[in-house]
């Protein structure tokens, strides 16, 4: 199948410092990404804080523009789409950001916050029409078309970012990138968003970039994988070969860091042996060598070429088919505990109402009467 979004050898280096006290320098936040995504997909992109996900996510859809390479989404240029290309570009790839508390205008009602981009997008709809697709919208995330007339503060933070998928949702996209999207929600709220954009996503046909550091949340909703560290993706592949055969140390040591769901501080931080090195100053050859068991002399001086299996699983490593890596045992009864507990909970959202009605008893709703 042709791909809907392409991304060839992107880079986006934003230049540093030059005052009185600090050096000149280039943080290389996305340093050489190649990715094809398939329509309908669910690709997730995962890794820890800094690696470079967000910087990614906005060159995809240009919300800030790339220092070398190229982005095609639907056959045509990203990075250099201007007038109707990119105002079609804006109605085609979607945004839903990670803090559903700032990102949306408190001065705006939610019928204005959703009807907007109609107005951009749709603007031959009577004033009436609008209303009625505002209100086909919220029915659709789970909310009641009294809510338009009410203002962000007046709801819970999983309402609000039901809202911004309601407002994702309102141009017609056909992909939508996530940041993040529930990061910044309690995990019984989580569930329920996740579970809402899988529900959309398969409705309506829609492609998903779901850019997570919760690995219970990327294994139960998406269909591939890629795992980045410090601007570049060390390895890619679908969600099940990833989970249970990684074959980047990387990768594995994330997926041994899954974290514990009630330790709520760091629920959705992995730990991993050793501090991120700075993309100011990335380590020479393998950037992973210095936090990596198996580092080598070589990986110490020349970094590593994507190796791609004829099943299409890539690794960025030298050392991939010596390390003699072990399928990891992720049957159910091995998970830990912890991980097991995370993904019984999205399996129940899953099971239970598609969409939680509003009025529903949960503390995410209590707040609304
Ligand atoms: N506008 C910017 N100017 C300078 N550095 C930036 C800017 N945006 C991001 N960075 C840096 O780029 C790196 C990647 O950031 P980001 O893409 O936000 O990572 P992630 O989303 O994976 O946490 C970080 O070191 C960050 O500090
Ligand atoms: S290339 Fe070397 S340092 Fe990098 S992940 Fe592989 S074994 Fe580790
Ligand atoms: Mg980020």
């Amino acid at each position: 199948m042709k791909p809907i979004l392409e991304a060839q050898n992107v880079t986006k280096h934003f230049p540093t410092g030059g005052g009185l006290f600090q050096k000149k320098g280039l943080v290389k936040a996305v340093d050489g990404v190649s990715l094809s995504i398939t329509p309908g997909e669910t690709f997730a992109i995962v890794g820890e804080s800094g690696c470079g996900k967000s910087t990614l996510a906005r060159l995809l859809m240009r919300l800030i523009d790339a220092t070398t390479g190229d982005v095609v989404f639907d056959g045509k240029q990203v990075t250099t789409a201007r007038g109707k290309a990119l105002s079609d570009l804006r109605r085609d790839v979607q945004f839903i950001f990670q803090d559903p508390f700032s990102s949306l205008n408190p001065r705006m009602s939610v019928g204005r916050l959703v009807g907007e981009p109609l107005e951009v997008h749709a603007p031959d709809l009577s004033k009436s029409e609008r209303q009625a697709k505002v209100s086909a919208l919220l029915a659709q995330v789970g909310l009641r078309p009294e809510h338009a007339d009410r203002y962000p503060h007046e709801f819970s933070g999983g309402q609000r970012q039901r809202i911004g998928i309601a407002r994702a949702l309102a141009s017609g996209p056909r992909l939508i990138i996530g940041d993040e999207p529930v990061s910044a929600l309690d995990v019984s709220v989580q569930a329920q968003v996740v579970n809402l954009l899988g529900d959309l996503g398969r409705d309506l046909g829609l492609t998903l970039i779901l850019i997570a550091h919760d690995l219970a949340v990327i294994r139960h909703m998406s269909d591939r994988v890629a795992v980045m560290y410090l601007g570049k993706i060390v390895e890619q592949g679908t969600t099940d070969d990833l989970f249970e055969r990684p074959r980047h140390p990387y990768t594995r040591a994330l997926l041994d860091a899954i974290p514990d769901p009630d330790d709520r501080g760091s629920a959705s931080r992995a730990r991993i042996e050793g501090e991120m090195p700075s993309p100011l100053n990335p380590p020479p050859g393998c950037a992973f060598h210095t936090r990596c068991p198996h580092a080598t002399d070589l990986c110490r001086t020349k970094v590593p070429m994507p190796q791609t299996t004829p099943d299409g699983h890539m690794t960025a490593c030298h050392h991939w088919q010596d390390l003699g890596l072990t399928p990891r045992q992720t049957t159910a009864s091995s998970r830990s505990p912890a991980t097991q507990a995370r993904l019984e909970l999205y399996r129940k959202a899953t099971e239970g109402a598609k969409i939680i009605p509003v009025a529903s008893k949960t503390p995410d709703r209590e707040e609304l009467t």
